[in-house]
């Protein structure tokens, strides 16, 4: 972890794309796939933009070299938090977060489902490890809020998952804008196409991210949907949540920008 957050230094040409885990990370991938190579993908997405996570450096600490191969821009994904995350004043940053009850909602079904979590609690074990931050990546709150306390910074584009839900294209046309990378308007019907819910989900170069345990269903892609949560929370847990992201989000203008 001390290489990975501290040592290791993204190139100036890097594009880091970076969401608190359940967030419309692989929907990005997926776009930003297409805009830097403007085809479809060909094999596992993270061959295309590699999870920067400790398993992809060697024992020489060492990003393996075939990730140090990929060719400039090079595009790496990342759930770290912005204070331990690799910088670099230089690489460009581009952060999804989602709103925290579709979050617990999403994260719980991936923990489940999942061969490496091991966990089968009950999903009001789980609302009470989400709310504690004892869940993978920690807190929703403390990741959104360190990153949205960058906004500023010129080399860092934030939006949402209900932003890319409601007004796909002009998100796509800011991050080819934001990333100089180009887009036709035959490259956006591709993405469009290849980003669309029903195409992600049955593609299996997605899915092969995912390992579910023995007998479940690879679950990567899910629902897609906002305000999942409603069918999901009780009155007490929705009451609990909403207090929190008063006190937490509090003169921050974020709360206000966060879509239910
Ligand atoms: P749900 O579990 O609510 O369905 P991540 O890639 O960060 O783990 O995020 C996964 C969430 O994004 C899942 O949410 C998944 O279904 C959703 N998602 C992935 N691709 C999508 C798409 N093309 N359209 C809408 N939602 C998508």
């Amino acid at each position: 972890m001390d290489y990975l957050c501290n040592k290791f230094r993204p190139r100036d040409t890097d594009i880091i794309l970076a969401t608190y885990p359940r967030s419309g990370t692989t929907w990005l991938q997926n776009a930003l796939h297409l805009l830097r190579h403007k085809k479809k993908l060909e094999s596992n997405i993270l061959d295309s933009i590699p999870f920067l996570i400790l398993p992809q450096f060697d024992s020489d600490k060492k990003l393996k070299p075939e990730f140090e191969a990929i060719p400039p821009p090079r595009i790496l994904k990342t759930h770290l938090a912005w204070d331990i995350v690799p910088k670099n004043d230089k690489c460009k940053y581009i952060y999804c977060y989602r709103n925290p009850k579709d979050v617990f909602v999403s994260m719980y079904h991936h923990t489940i489902a999942s061969h490496g979590f091991g966990y089968d609690g009950s999903i009001s074990d789980f609302w009470d490890l989400y709310l504690k931050g004892e869940v993978e990546y920690g807190s929703w709150f403390d990741h959104v809020i360190g990153w949205w306390q960058q906004k500023d910074n010129p080399n860092m584009y934030l939006l949402s998952y209900e932003d890319l839900q409601t007004n796909f294209k002009d998100k796509i046309e800011e991050i080819a804008a934001f990333t100089g990378l180009e887009l036709t308007e035959e490259l956006y019907e591709l993405i469009a196409e290849e980003c669309s819910f029903k195409t992600m989900k049955s593609n299996k170069f997605v899915e092969k991210i995912f390992t579910p345990k023995p007998g479940e269903n690879s679950a990567h892609i899910r629902k897609g949907t906002v305000g999942g949560w409603k069918e999901v929370l009780t009155a007490d847990q929705n009451k609990v949540i909403d207090e929190m992201i008063e006190s937490r989000l509090k003169g921050l203008s974020i709360r206000d920008k966060l879509v239910f």
